[in-house]
Parts: C-alpha cells; structure tokens; sequence
C-alpha cells in the first residue's frame, strides 16, 4: 500500500494506492462517511462489472446510500447530465454535509467533482478512479469540468476530493484500449519528470504489466502530486503535464475524436515534438527513437496522420498553453527531464 497526501495552501487530503482496496472499499469511506447520505455516480459498465459488489460493501454504511447510474462515454460530461444530477440530488434531500463519491473514470470523475464544487455552492466528494488515465491523472489536482458543444472542459473549477481511493486491480477489467490510453499518460510522465519510471516501462515483460501496476500507479501519482503542489492553477509547471499534449490535442480535433483516443494523439504528439526539438539540438540525440519504441511496446501509435499545415496550424491556435501571441510548448531536455519553451505562435510551423 502507498500513502500520499496532496498539501495545497487551503486544501490536504490522502491519496491511498492498494492492490484489491476495492476488497475493503467501505472502511475506507467510513472514515469519511459517519451516518451523512451518500451519493455514488457511475457509469453502466462499472455499474455492470462492480455494481452488485459496490453495494454489498456499502451496505455496511451506516448511511443511506443513493446511486446515479449514468451513460458510458464522453457525451455523460455534459450540462444536460450535469442537470439531472442536481435534480437527482435535490430529490434525494443531499446536504452541505453529505457526499458524492466519483466511482469511474475521468468522464465520471470530472462531472462528479463539478457537480460537487457547484451543488449547494459545495459538497464534499471522494474519488475512486477506475480507469488508467483516471487513477494516474484525472482524479488528483482538482480540475472539474463538463463540455460544451464548442469544445471540451469549458465549463469547469478547480475543486478538490476529501480523498482518493485507488485500487489498481481494477484495471484488469478496463477495456485494452483504454489501458494504452492511459499507459501514454504513464510514459509521459516517466518523460517529463522520471527516468526510472521510463526505464521500468522499457525493462518489464508486457504480460506482467499488472503486477507492477501499483508501483507504476504510485510513482505516476507522486509526480502529479509534485507538480500540483508547486503550480495549483496550472500557471507554470503544471503545463509540463501537456507533453505531447499540443499535437496530440489538434490530432484528435481534426479527426473529430473518433479516429485516435487521447492517448494515441498524445502518443504521436509526444514522438513528434521530441523528432522535432532534437532535429534542433534542444533535446539528446536518440530521445525520439526510445519514446517511439517504448510507445510501440504499449500499443500505442507514433506516425503523424496526413494533416495540412493549415488546418493543423488552426486547430493548435487555441490551444490551453497559448498565451496571447506565445505558445508554451513543452520539450525534453533528454528522457525524464521537461521543460518548458515558449515559441511565437508564428513559429509554430517549424515544430510541424
Ligand atoms: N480532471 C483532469 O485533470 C483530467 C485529466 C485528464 C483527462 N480528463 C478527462 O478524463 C476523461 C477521460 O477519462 P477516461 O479515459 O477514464 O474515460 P471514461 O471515464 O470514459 O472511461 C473509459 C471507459 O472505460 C470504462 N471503465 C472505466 N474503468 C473501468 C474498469 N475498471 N473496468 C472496466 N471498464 C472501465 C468506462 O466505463 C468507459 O467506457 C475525459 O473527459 C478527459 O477530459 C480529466
């Protein structure tokens, strides 16, 4: 079991990994919920797959329990779901001193962190992350968001959990894809800020990937914390977090998000700008070739789609790291070691 514990200015709270916590799930939330009225959102698969067990557990609650069983997919992070949430809520009489807990992924996550940053001008809720890209990344460092038909997370806060429960066997259910969706997160961090975390990913056999997994969880986890805890409101370095990000973003816009999930556009964006900045001597020689390989070993794609420069110029223009006239772009001095280089948004044409 690992322990962590994210300490911002107005906000601490724990982040426990552990192999099979879902075993035990309710002595973790009892130690939050003492006879307050709980409500559980999820989504129909987890509900199909952990349902039945989710609710013996809570039934050892001394609370009532109430469960929000949503539509699987991005179209649940939305203003009409969030709509119903609060009517739901409203109907189930919840207070200021009852919770909602996130039992998903990061679609489930963000709405739920949302609803409860907004309900009643804010409810405590607790996240169970079910998913890679949700353990390793969306349930910690409190952004909260639904979409807008113009575009993704337009509408959000930053709103912390009281807590984060993470049981990394939960993945052994998560649909292949949606495992190197997040294993792209995963290698981005071992990029950014880790070595060895790279060199874990390049040095283990691939058919024991789940027995390293709480390792892997918890070293990803500790560099968001890291990261969070020196830049908050994402100002500075919490932007390192975008690696791959610029492209990789643009990619899955231009292809209306059906062709490439966000970890394979973050996967060729993270190759891409490395070929790129080492082509112009900012990053060590053969950076490019380990990032392609590793990528390769977790399923994931490296070669950039045939885009036009224009409309790959557009769809970066308004990108979250612009800042006026500036793109904050983020490279790699060599493996484990980020940084951030500020372009002319003019110049953006040399990175493609
Ligand atoms: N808040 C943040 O900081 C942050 C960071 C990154 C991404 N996000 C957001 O996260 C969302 C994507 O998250 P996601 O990839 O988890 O998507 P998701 O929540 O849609 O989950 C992916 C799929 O996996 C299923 N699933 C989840 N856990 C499972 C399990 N253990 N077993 C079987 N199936 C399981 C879900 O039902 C869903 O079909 C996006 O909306 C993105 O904007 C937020």
């Amino acid at each position: 079991m690992y322990t962590l514990n994210i300490n911002l200015p107005d906000k601490s709270y724990p982040i426990i990994i552990e192999k099979d916590l879902f075993n035990s799930i309710d002595t973790f939330l009892s130690q939050y919920i003492k006879g307050n009225k709980v409500v559980v959102l999820t989504d129909e698969n987890l509900s199909n797959i952990y349902g039945k067990k989710l609710q013996n557990k809570l039934n050892n609650l001394n609370s009532e329990v109430y469960y929000i069983v949503l539509k699987a997919g991005e179209e649940t992070k939305s203003l009409s779901v969030l709509e119903k949430v609060y009517s739901e809520l409203l109907s189930f009489g919840i207070t200021k001193s009852d919770y909602l807990i996130a039992f998903g992924g990061g679609v489930i996550g963000d709405l739920t962190g949302f609803a409860a940053a907004t309900y009643l001008r804010g409810i405590p809720f607790i996240q169970v992350p079910t998913s890679l890209l949700a353990q390793v990344d969306s349930s910690i460092g409190g952004k909260t968001a639904v979409n807008l038909p113009q575009g993704k997370n337009l509408i959000g806060s930053f709103y912390h959990p009281e807590a984060v429960f993470i049981d990394p066997q939960m993945l052994s259910t998560l649909h292949p894809r949606y495992l190197a969706d997040g294993m792209a997160e995963v290698i981005k961090y071992g990029c950014i800020k880790d070595t060895e975390l790279f060199e874990i990913l390049e040095n283990i056999d691939i058919t024991d990937l789940m027995q390293h997994m709480e390792k892997i969880v918890y070293k990803c986890c500790n560099i968001k914390k890291s990261i969070v805890e020196e830049d908050e409101k994402d100002d500075g370095s919490r932007m390192l977090l975008n690696f791959g990000h610029t492209f990789g973003h643009a990619i899955e816009k231009i292809f209306c998000y059906e062709k490439y999930t966000h970890g394979e556009g973050v996967a060729i964006g993270m190759h891409h700008i490395t070929k790129k900045s080492e082509e112009m001597g900012l990053t060590e020689i053969n950076t490019s070739e380990r990032i392609k390989g590793l990528l390769g070993k977790y399923n994931l794609p490296v070669s950039f789609p045939h885009i036009d420069e224009k409309s790959l110029l557009d769809a970066v223009a308004p990108d979250k790291k612009s800042r006026g006239r500036m793109l904050n772009l983020i490279l790699l001095k060599k493996i484990g070691s980020g940084f951030i280089h500020t372009i002319d948004k003019n110049d953006t044409i040399n990175y493609i």
